[in-house]
């Protein structure tokens, strides 16, 4: 379902979930990203192999992706996954993807207060994120909305480019990452969403 919201500035988005036919829009903006942001993505999302496995895994169950977008095109992609093994059932692991110029307008929140919604739908309890160090901007958002550091893996993943890196897990517990979002809206001057 599509979903109509405002960004800070004003600017009118749609919110709905990722389709088959969204391909060339995706791969359009997995494309346009900076390079820099890129490079500590998982997977290259540049080739389009990638990117139509991604289309098919969101459409198997084992995760849902969510994007924005402004008159047709792609302006940001959020991921919520689901653990897959019983034990871990109650994590889902979200990550949040906004083009560099519709940055710092809000859409980071939207986009993950939308999963988040979709996490309690699933009985989610905990979220999950994993960032690489220098993924400055993710760690900031991460803490504003709740999430603490829960470990770090020094050199446990390679960027894009083979660079090791420090894998940094956070985590949050569902009921308290409510508590930070419904406080972000409060204190913004944001009327669009409710
Ligand atoms: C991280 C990212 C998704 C944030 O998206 P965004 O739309 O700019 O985020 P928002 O505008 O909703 O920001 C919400 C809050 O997060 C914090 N924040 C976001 N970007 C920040 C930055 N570069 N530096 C410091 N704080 C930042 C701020 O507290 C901000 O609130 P404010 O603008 O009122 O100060 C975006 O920068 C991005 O796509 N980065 C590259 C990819 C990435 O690292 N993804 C995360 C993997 S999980």
């Amino acid at each position: 379902m599509n979903k109509n919201v405002k960004l800070k500035d004003g600017t009118e988005i749609v919110l709905r979930q990722l389709k088959k036919k969204d391909l060339n829009r995706l791969t359009i903006f997995f494309k346009s990203l900076p390079k820099e942001d890129r490079k500590y993505l998982r997977v290259d999302v540049t080739d389009k192999d990638t990117v139509k496995q991604i289309i098919k895994s969101s459409k198997s169950g084992e995760s849902v992706r969510i994007i924005a977008l402004i008159k047709d095109k792609i302006v940001a992609d959020g991921l919520l996954e689901f653990e897959k093994r019983k034990w871990k059932k109650h994590f889902g692991e979200i990550r949040v993807l906004v083009s560099d110029e519709y940055r710092r307008k809000g859409l980071g929140m939207l986009i993950t207060r939308e999963l988040y919604s979709l996490a309690i739908s699933k009985n989610v309890e905990e979220i999950i994120i994993k960032i690489m160090k220098p993924q400055k901007s993710a760690i900031s958002i991460c803490r504003r909305m709740g999430f603490k550091q829960e470990a770090v893996l020094p050199g446990y993943v390679k960027d894009l480019e083979g660079t090791k890196q420090d894998l940094i897990i956070m985590r949050c517990n569902i009921n308290e990452m409510w508590k930070e979002l419904e406080g972000y809206l409060e204190d913004s001057d944001w009327q669009r969403t409710r």
